[in-house]
């Protein structure tokens, strides 16, 4: 299996856009946390965060099946790959989320967005971000307006968690690497 550094190396490589950069690092730290949470590998799981919008940037109209391609090349899991697809259904692919790995994915996958955008508006960022506050935003629909309301209602449905909760895991698995994503208070200032 690849390690982080070369899922890294692949990022750097075909991702410039420091925005996208850190969503696929919030993602990779809110799957990872997950991991942790119910015994699964770590590491396959935050190589399927960290790289599964890949192509976004220099294919978005191929999205994910031009990054899939470049995993299935460099030997990545048939697991990082399944996930990877199955993030995309059904707009972009026809392999729905099955496994633990791809419903916690997509899960994590625009909530992490609405939490990143929750922690940009306030002072103290994501340190004192509880889940009522981004429940608060998720219900205001002019807020982070590129955020898709129903892809996050979707996501809750397959993780089957309460909302509160589901929020909760997302904010606690990006406080790990919340300098990277430079959403402390003290990066605020
Ligand atoms: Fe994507
Ligand atoms: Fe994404």
């Amino acid at each position: 299996m690849p390690t982080r550094d070369e899922a890294l190396a692949l990022l750097h490589e075909w991702v410039e856009n420091e925005g996208l950069r850190k969503h696929m690092y919030a993602v990779e730290a809110a799957v990872r946390h997950y991991a942790r949470q119910r015994g699964a590998d770590e590491d396959l799981w935050g190589l399927a965060g960290l790289l599964h919008d890949l192509d976004w940037e220099r294919h978005p109209d191929e999205h994910p099946h031009r990054g899939v391609a470049e995993l299935r090349e460099r030997g990545y899991p048939d697991d990082v790959i399944h996930a990877v697809l199955a993030h995309g259904y059904p707009d972009r692919t026809e392999v729905p989320p099955e496994t633990e790995l791809d419903r916690v994915l997509c899960a994590c996958d625009e909530l992490s967005g609405l939490v990143y955008a929750c922690c940009l508006v306030r002072p103290n960022g994501i340190d004192d971000l509880t889940p009522k506050s981004v429940v608060k935003k998720l219900k205001d629909k002019a807020f982070a307006a590129g955020v898709h309301r129903e892809e996050v209602a979707r996501g809750l449905e397959l993780i089957g968690l309460e909302r509160n909760e589901h929020i909760q895991n997302v904010i606690d698995g990006m406080k790990a690497v919340a300098a990277t994503l430079e959403v402390r208070a003290v990066d605020r200032q």
